[in-house]
C-alpha cells in the first residue's frame, strides 16, 4: 500500500428540497434525494485511490445493508478494505443530510459502528505493509483517539510517516491531541478546528504552537484554498474558482490531494497546491466522491 487510511465509513443520505423539518405529521415533497459513501476517511481514502495511490482503508460497518452499500462503493472506487471484527448487533452508521436550496445544512448522524475502531485494529502487519497512515475523523471515535497516539509511535518505528484529519468534534470537548501530535508528520484542520484544538483564535499564533510539537500544520481555508506552517517555514496555496454545487468532503478531497503530492515527493509547499486544487474540484458535484480530481486534473 502507498496510503493505510483508518477511520469512519458509512452511507450519507443527501436530501434536497424542502428539507426544513415541520413536525405535526407534515408531509414535505423533496427535489432530490442520493445515496453517495460517506464518512470522511472513505471520502479520503477514494480520494487517495483515484489519484492512482493504492489504498486500503481499514474501518468497522455492520452486517447490514448499509454497511453492504458502503462495501459495493469503496469497491467500486479501488479501495482495498480491512474490516475491524463489531458486536453483530451493531449497525452501520449513517449520515442524513438535509441541504435546502440556500448554502445551509443540517446533519443527523446514527453513529453505529462509527466509534467501533481500536487502536489495536491497526497491527503491525498492516503498518509494515504501507508507506504512510493516514487517521480521520478522531473525535467520532474515542476508543481509536485513546491509543493513537502509540498507533502512530508504532507507525514511525516501522518507518511510516503519520497524518490526521480529526475533523470538528460534535460535543465541542476537544480533548487534548497533544500526545498524538508528538507522532504525526502532518495536521490537516480547518480554520476552526486549528482554532479549536488549540484554544487560540490567531491561526498564526495556533499554528506556530503546534509546530512547536513537532507537527507541520496543514490549514484548510475554504474558498481561499490553505496554508502550511512547518519546519521548513510557511506557505500557502490559492483554491481555485468552480462552478460550486456541493462542499460536502471536500476538506476529506483535500487531503487526498496533499498526501499524493507527498508520496510523490513533493516538498509541503507544492503539495498544498495540489491539495487545494484536489479540494477545489471535488466540490463541482453533490456528495463527496462524484467529481474528485485525477492525478492529471491536479497536474494541469
Ligand atoms: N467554495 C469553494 N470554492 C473553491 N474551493 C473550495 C470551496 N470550499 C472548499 N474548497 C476547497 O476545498 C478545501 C477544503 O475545504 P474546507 O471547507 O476548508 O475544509 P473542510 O471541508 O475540512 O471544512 C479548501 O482548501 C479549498 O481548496
Ligand atoms: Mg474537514
Amino acid at each position: 500500500m502507498d496510503v493505510l487510511v483508518v477511520g469512519d465509513a458509512n452511507p450519507d443520505l443527501v436530501l434536497r428540497g424542502d428539507v426544513r423539518p415541520r413536525f405535526g405529521q407534515a408531509e414535505q415533497l423533496l427535489t432530490g434525494a442520493d445515496l453517495v459513501l460517506g464518512g470522511s476517511a472513505a471520502i479520503t481514502a477514494a480520494g487517495c485511490a483515484r489519484l492512482g495511490l493504492n489504498t486500503t482503508l481499514l474501518t468497522a460497518l455492520g452486517d447490514d445493508v448499509f454497511g453492504a452499500i458502503t462495501r459495493q462503493r469503496l469497491e467500486e472506487r479501488g479501495v482495498g478494505l480491512l474490516l475491524a471484527t463489531t458486536a453483530p448487533e451493531i449497525p452501520t452508521g449513517l449520515s442524513v443530510i438535509l441541504t435546502p436550496d440556500d448554502d445551509d445544512r443540517s446533519i443527523l448522524t446514527l453513529p453505529g459502528t462509527i466509534p467501533a475502531l481500536r487502536p489495536e485494529d491497526v497491527t503491525d502487519e498492516h503498518l509494515a505493509a504501507t508507506r504512510h497512515v493516514h487517521v480521520a475523523s478522531l473525535y467520532l471515535q474515542p476508543g481509536l483517539a485513546a491509543g493513537l497516539a502509540g498507533v502512530f509511535a508504532r507507525a514511525r518505528a516501522a518507518g511510516v510517516t503519520t497524518s490526521l484529519d480529526t475533523n470538528w468534534d460534535p460535543a465541542e470537548r476537544w480533548d487534548s491531541i497533544t500526545d498524538i501530535l508528538e507522532h504525526t508528520d502532518v495536521f490537516l484542520p480547518n480554520a476552526n478546528e486549528l482554532r479549536a484544538v488549540t484554544g487560540e483564535q490567531d491561526v498564526d499564533k495556533a499554528a506556530v504552537m503546534l509546530v512547536a510539537r513537532g507537527t507541520t500544520v496543514v490549514m484548510k481555508n475554504g474558498a481561499a484554498g490553505a496554508r502550511a506552517w512547518g519546519p521548513d517555514g510557511e506557505s500557502s496555496a490559492p483554491g481555485r474558482t468552480v462552478d460550486v454545487a456541493d462542499t460536502t468532503g471536500a476538506g476529506d478531497s483535500f487531503n487526498a490531494g496533499f498526501l499524493a503530492g507527498r508520496l510523490a515527493g513533493l516538498p509541503v509547499a507544492e503539495a498544498i497546491r495540489w491539495a487545494a486544487a484536489a479540494g477545489s474540484l471535488s466540490t463541482r458535484a453533490a456528495g463527496g466522491t462524484a467529481a474528485q480530481a485525477t492525478r492529471a486534473d491536479l497536474e494541469a
